[in-house]
Order: structure tokens, then C-alpha cells, then sequence
């Protein structure tokens, strides 16, 4: 029997690359994630250690002067970042939202231009969509794009941006169209030093405090005209087709939350000692945890099996169901990670309440993963849409 099965399941150098992960996160970004969450501060040290290491943007073609990593040796690497620290996982995480757009849709120079920067460490790139009235409904954005001459004029509030400010670049979604819907919508490259570019302050988060999240402020930008990427009107195309290729990697990020969770419930459920034995030793906390690693697993399994369609499809394969099977793992692996690290917190009692144990930011962190890159509600929507078809 002759098949690709060697494609579904990780390689050797995909494990390779774990460990590789692991033992980086381990030593350089998991002593700074308790501080980075108590002082809400961005982990420089993260980045620092990503860059040196290579690790920070590994998606980037060989072309641009990237990794060329796949889609699968990214998830994994997002996976072992957030294992350590959530906020940190956002460096990889969205490097590749900001520029798959530029990736799917751009010219060869805008590709050129922006991501070899980011290939090598020097700049990061954000992904701007969502408005202060318009999340869930992306389409009803009301940031203007205006054609003057040789160049683009950009006005409108983009919010919630994560990385923004850290970020040199930024995929911007603007109406250019009024009157065409969604069709009437653009993306472009904006850079942080455009004359114009202001940020908001940084939101005061439940979880994921190290990653900045801010409005990007846009007052009469003007950009040149070769930053459109992609044709006009095509710019929520490429916004929803970024989202069949980056949910996979929220799904990572939340595996990797959920996971560190149930390492360190493991590693204290077999010391702690109750009625004169190990907890672990009681049914009752093993079936928990017996649920808590079979429903990762399950997860993990579908946010690799998506990780490998997003790779084909990115390789030119029609692949009909990538916006199903990314929605379902982003939907699945976060929902998971809510149920895991709340057990976690649970398998740890008291302990597991205070900020001395790291299972209650775990579980704060596991949050977000429910709500951006489209809630779990909007999750629902695109897969009954895809079903229904
Ligand atoms: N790929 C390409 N094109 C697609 C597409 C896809 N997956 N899905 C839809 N389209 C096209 C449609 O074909 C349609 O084009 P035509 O009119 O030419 O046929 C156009 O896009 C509009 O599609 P819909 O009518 O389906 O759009 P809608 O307005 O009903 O909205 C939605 C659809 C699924 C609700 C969408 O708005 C959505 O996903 N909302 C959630 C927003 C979101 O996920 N935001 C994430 C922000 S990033 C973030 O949060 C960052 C972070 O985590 C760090
Ligand atoms: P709303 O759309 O107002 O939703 C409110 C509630 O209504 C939710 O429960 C929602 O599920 C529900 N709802 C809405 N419509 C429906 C429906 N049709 N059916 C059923 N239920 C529905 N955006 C970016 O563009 N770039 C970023 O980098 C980015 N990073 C983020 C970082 C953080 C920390 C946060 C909190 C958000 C980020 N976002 C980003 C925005 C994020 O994608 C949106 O918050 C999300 O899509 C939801 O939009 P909203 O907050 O406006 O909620």
C-alpha cells in the first residue's frame, strides 16, 4: 500500500525541531514568563532568543531569505514557544499573519522589500483588520483608502492590533470602494514610520499581558500606490484566505498553553500528598487527567492534519476543505485549552489560584485563543457554511 502518510505525521526533523524549541523555551523564555505577565511587559528576551535562534519568522520562503520552513515545522515551533510563554508565542505567530498576505497576494517587490527584513529578525509584521465597530463583521471596516495620483491616502482606527508599535510593518485592510461591500476592500503595507501612524494605549488584558495589543491610528497616511497588495478590491480576499492559513496557528498556540498546563498538573499531582499519598494516586485526579491529554491529543492530531493541507495549498493544491479544517482545529484546540488549563488549575487547588504556580496565567492566557482570529462563535459560522455549501 503506496501513500503520502509520511506528509500526515511529523518527521524526523520536525521532531528535531521540537526538541530544538523545547530546550530554547525552556532556558531562554520560560524564567521571564511569570514577570512578563505581572509587569504586562513586551518579552524582549523572547525575541531576542527567537532571532538568534533563528525561530522567529521560520515560514519565510527561501526566496526571501527566510527558512522555508512548513506549515507544520511553524505550528510546532509556536507550539513549544506558547508551552513556555504565551505572550512570546505571539512573535512567531503573527510575523506570519502580517505577511502571508504579502505572501498569498503581493508582487515579487513588495515581497522582496518586506520580508526579507523580517527573515532576518530586523522587523515584525502585524495584521490590522478589526475596527472598533467592526470585529466579528470584518467586512463592515469604515477605514478609508482614497486614490491621489501616485498614491494611496489612508484614515480610520484599527484596533486591537497585536505586536502593534513593536511591529515596523502592517498589513492594512481599507475601503476603497464604498459602495462594493466587501469587494470594495484593499489591503496594503503601511510601515510604522509613515507619517501619520500613531498607536493607541496598550489594553489592559486578562491574559497574554506580554504582547502589546493597541489601536493603530491612521491620519492622512500617504502611502505609495505600489503598496496595494494584490488588485483592488481583492484585499478581504486575502484577509479571509491569511485566516485559512493562520488559524492553524492559534490552535498551536493553544496547544502549546494546554500542554504546559498538564506537564506541570502532572509533575505536581505525583508530589503532593493527601490522605498519606500521592494525589495522583487517587482515580479521580488520574481520569482527569486521563481526559485532559486525550482531548490534547485530539487536537493536536487535527492542527497538524490542517497544518498539512495549508502547506499543499500553499504549494498550489486546490484543497476544498482548508477553511473548514482550519476553523475546526482553531475552534477544537482553544476550546481544549480553556477545559485544560481550567483542570489544571483545579489539580493544583489552592495553589493552583495563586500567581505562584503558573497554571492561573496559563489558564488566563488559554482565553484569548477563544476570542481573536475570529471567535469560537464566527468559528462555528464559516465550518455550517462550509458543511452546508
Ligand atoms: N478565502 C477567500 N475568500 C473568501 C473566504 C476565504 N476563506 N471566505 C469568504 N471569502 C470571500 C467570499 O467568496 C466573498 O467574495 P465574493 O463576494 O466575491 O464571493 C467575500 O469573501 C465575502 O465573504 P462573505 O460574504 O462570506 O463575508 P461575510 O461578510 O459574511 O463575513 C466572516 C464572513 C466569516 C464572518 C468573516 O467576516 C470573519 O471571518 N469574521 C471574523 C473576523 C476575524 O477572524 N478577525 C480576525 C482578526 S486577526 C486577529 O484576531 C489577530 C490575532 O489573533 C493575533
Ligand atoms: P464582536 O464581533 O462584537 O462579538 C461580540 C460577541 O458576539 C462575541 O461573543 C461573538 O462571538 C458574538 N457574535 C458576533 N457575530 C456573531 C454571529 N454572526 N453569530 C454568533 N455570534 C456572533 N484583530 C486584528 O485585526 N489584528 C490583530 O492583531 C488582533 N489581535 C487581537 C488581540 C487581542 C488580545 C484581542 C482581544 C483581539 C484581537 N483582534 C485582532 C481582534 C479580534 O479578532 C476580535 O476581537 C474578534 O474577531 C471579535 O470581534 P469583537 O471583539 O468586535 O467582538
Amino acid at each position: 500500500m503506496s501513500s503520502d502518510y509520511p506528509a500526515y505525521a511529523p518527521s524526523e526533523e520536525h521532531e528535531l525541531l521540537r526538541r530544538t524549541v523545547r530546550e530554547l523555551a525552556e532556558t531562554k523564555i520560560a524564567p521571564h514568563a511569570a514577570e512578563v505577565d505581572d509587569q504586562a511587559r513586551f518579552p524582549q528576551e523572547a525575541l531576542d532568543a527567537l532571532v538568534a535562534g533563528d525561530l522567529h519568522a521560520v515560514h519565510i520562503p527561501e526566496a526571501y531569505g527566510g527558512n522555508g520552513a512548513d506549515a507544520l515545522a511553524t505550528v510546532i515551533v509556536i507550539e513549544e514557544v506558547a508551552r513556555a510563554c504565551a505572550s512570546s508565542s505571539l512573535i512567531p505567530a503573527v510575523n506570519k499573519l502580517g505577511t502571508v498576505p504579502v505572501l498569498l497576494s503581493g508582487g515579487e517587490d513588495l515581497k522582496r522589500r518586506y520580508l526579507a527584513p523580517v527573515a532576518r529578525g530586523e522587523a515584525m509584521f502585524s495584521y490590522a483588520l478589526s475596527e472598533p465597530d467592526a470585529g466579528s463583521d470584518a467586512a463592515g471596516m469604515k477605514t478609508r483608502a482614497v486614490r491621489d495620483g501616485d498614491h494611496w491616502v489612508l484614515n480610520g482606527t484599527k484596533m486591537w492590533i497585536t505586536n502593534a508599535g513593536v511591529s515596523e510593518y502592517y498589513t492594512v485592510m481599507a475601503v476603497t470602494d464604498p459602495g462594493e461591500g466587501a469587494r470594495g476592500i484593499s489591503a496594503f503595507v503601511v510601515e510604522k514610520s509613515d507619517p501619520g501612524v500613531s498607536f493607541g494605549a496598550k489594553e489592559r488584558k486578562l491574559g497574554i499581558k506580554g504582547s502589546p495589543t493597541r489601536q493603530v491610528i491612521l491620519e492622512d497616511v500617504r502611502i505609495p500606490a505600489d503598496r496595494i497588495i494584490g488588485a483592488e478590491g481583492t484585499g478581504f480576499k486575502t484577509a479571509l484566505a491569511t485566516l485559512d492559513h493562520t488559524r492553524i496557528t492559534i490552535a498551536a498556540q493553544a496547544l502549546g498553553i494546554a500542554q504546559g498546563a498538564l506537564d506541570y498538573a502532572i509533575g505536581y499531582v505525583k508530589e503532593r500528598k493527601q490522605f498519606g499519598k500521592p494525589v495522583s494516586d487517587f482515580q479521580g485526579v488520574q481520569f482527569m487527567l486521563a481526559d485532559m491529554a486525550m482531548r490534547l491529543e485530539g487536537a493536536r492530531q487535527l492542527t497538524y492534519h490542517a497544518a498539512i493541507k495549508s502547506e499543499r495549498a500553499f504549494h498550489g493544491e486546490e484543497i476544498p476543505d482548508l477553511t473548514f479544517v482550519s476553523s475546526a482545529c482553531k475552534c477544537l484546540a482553544s476550546d481544549v485549552a480553556m477545559d485544560v488549563t481550567t483542570d489544571a488549575v483545579q489539580l493544583l487547588g489552592g495553589y493552583g489560584y495563586t500567581q505562584d504556580f503558573p497554571v492561573e496565567r496559563m489558564m488566563r492566557d488559554a482565553k484569548i485563543c477563544q476570542i481573536y482570529e475570529g471567535t469560537n462563535q464566527i468559528q462555528r459560522v464559516v465550518m455550517a457554511r462550509q458543511i452546508l455549501r
